[in-house]
């Protein structure tokens, strides 16, 4: 007997970037994201101009989405969409073309949390990339969440930590505001440490008990610091532009590598798997690789392309939901912030 294929078109449109993928089973066939510059020059997402900016890429995304996966609408068998978290003009209208299509085409709609999708995209069928198995540890680190999850199987996650005031992303993206650098300047961060001494500038970690996060008194004391060394160096940025990155680099690293540590010990459970755009990071990447030696962890680090946000993500949920026969109806509304 021939294996049922079950090709799921995946939508996502909970920040700046308009996605959309097409997966036959667990297998990506096309995943395409357009980029969102606009928000470049005002220093952050402005979610007024997101909102239309998904409005005008959405229908053309989803087009080349379907031709790239080299199939028509008519052959598709449900259609993922991210409920939330998210901004909400922005969900909404991911949300609504979702739900006219599958309407349209009278297949199921699924309706999936964004931030299980940054954990779940580990189960994408990808050459050279293993799949986590149940229970593992998740750390999801994005723009806008950093969570510590317990994950006990694809629909029983439980938060044992999390961030309480800043996420780690915004850690990154305003400690480079602070240094002059654009929106979003994880990346940045990222490609400066490279060439950096980590162990420049010493910053202090906050003391925060059990698993829990704070990222926001690390962005003060990286202001004061600079703001120090300006008064005193005008080109002090640009002198040492390197080594302030990599020593904030590596002082998240280590905040985040405490925590985890703290987890391993708590739960027993020693495979990690990394999620969300700060996973993108090269310095986050190899500390938990390395990791697996020097602690004997099992880390699962995601495929470049589904660490920032993106459809293969959504499309992967989607099609364990659909298996598992959770369909949502057309009264499903986005939500900014979601039960996890
Ligand atoms: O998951 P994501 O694409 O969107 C949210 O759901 O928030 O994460 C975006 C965040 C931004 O804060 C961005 O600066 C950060 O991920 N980011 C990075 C890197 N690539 C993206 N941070 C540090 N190093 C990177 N290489
Ligand atoms: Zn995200």
């Amino acid at each position: 007997m021939l294996e049922k294929k079950i090709y799921t078109l995946a939508i996502e449109s909970s920040c700046d970037d308009t996605a959309a993928a097409v997966l036959c089973n667990d297998v990506v066939l096309s995943n395409i994201v357009a980029r969102q510059a606009i928000h470049e020059e005002y220093g952050g997402v402005v979610p007024e101009l997101a909102s239309r900016a998904h409005q005008q890429n959405i229908v053309p995304v989803v087009d080349v989405a379907l031709k790239k996966a080299g199939i028509t609408k008519n052959q598709l068998n449900c259609i993922a969409f991210t409920q939330g978290p998210g901004l909400m003009g922005s969900l909404l209208v991911g949300g609504s073309f979702a739900k006219s299509m599958s309407v349209a085409l009278q297949i199921p709609l699924l309706a999936i949390n964004h931030m299980k999708a940054h954990i779940l995209a580990h189960f994408i069928d990808e050459e050279g990339y293993d799949k986590p198995t149940f229970p593992f540890l998740a750390l999801t680190i994005s723009g806008g969440h950093t969570q510590i999850v317990k994950v006990k199987s694809f629909f029983d996650m439980e938060i044992i930590g999390e961030t309480t005031d800043d996420a780690v992303g915004e850690a990154f993206d305003k400690s480079a505001k602070i240094l002059g650098l654009p929106y979003p300047g994880g990346p940045l961060i990222d490609k400066f440490a490279q060439e950096g001494n980590p162990k420049a500038f010493p910053f202090t970690k906050p003391k925060v008990p059990g698993l829990n996060f704070s990222f926001s008194g690390l962005k003060t004391q990286i202001l004061y610091f600079i703001q120090r060394n300006v008064a005193e160096n005008p080109n002090f940025i640009e002198e040492n532009k390197a080594d302030i990155c990599a020593s904030i680099q590596h002082t998240i690293i280590q905040i985040l590598m405490d925590k985890l540590k703290i987890a391993v010990a708590e739960t027993g459970i020693h495979q990690i798997a990394i999620g969300g755009g700060v996973s993108a990071n090269s310095g986050i990447r190899t500390t938990l690789k390395d990791a697996e030696q020097k602690y004997g962890w099992k880390t699962y680090i995601p495929k470049f392309e589904y660490t920032t946000d993106n459809a293969a993500m959504i499309g992967i949920v989607g099609y364990y939901n659909f298996l598992e026969g959770n369909f949502s109806t057309a009264e499903i509304t986005s939500k900014a912030r979601i039960e996890f």
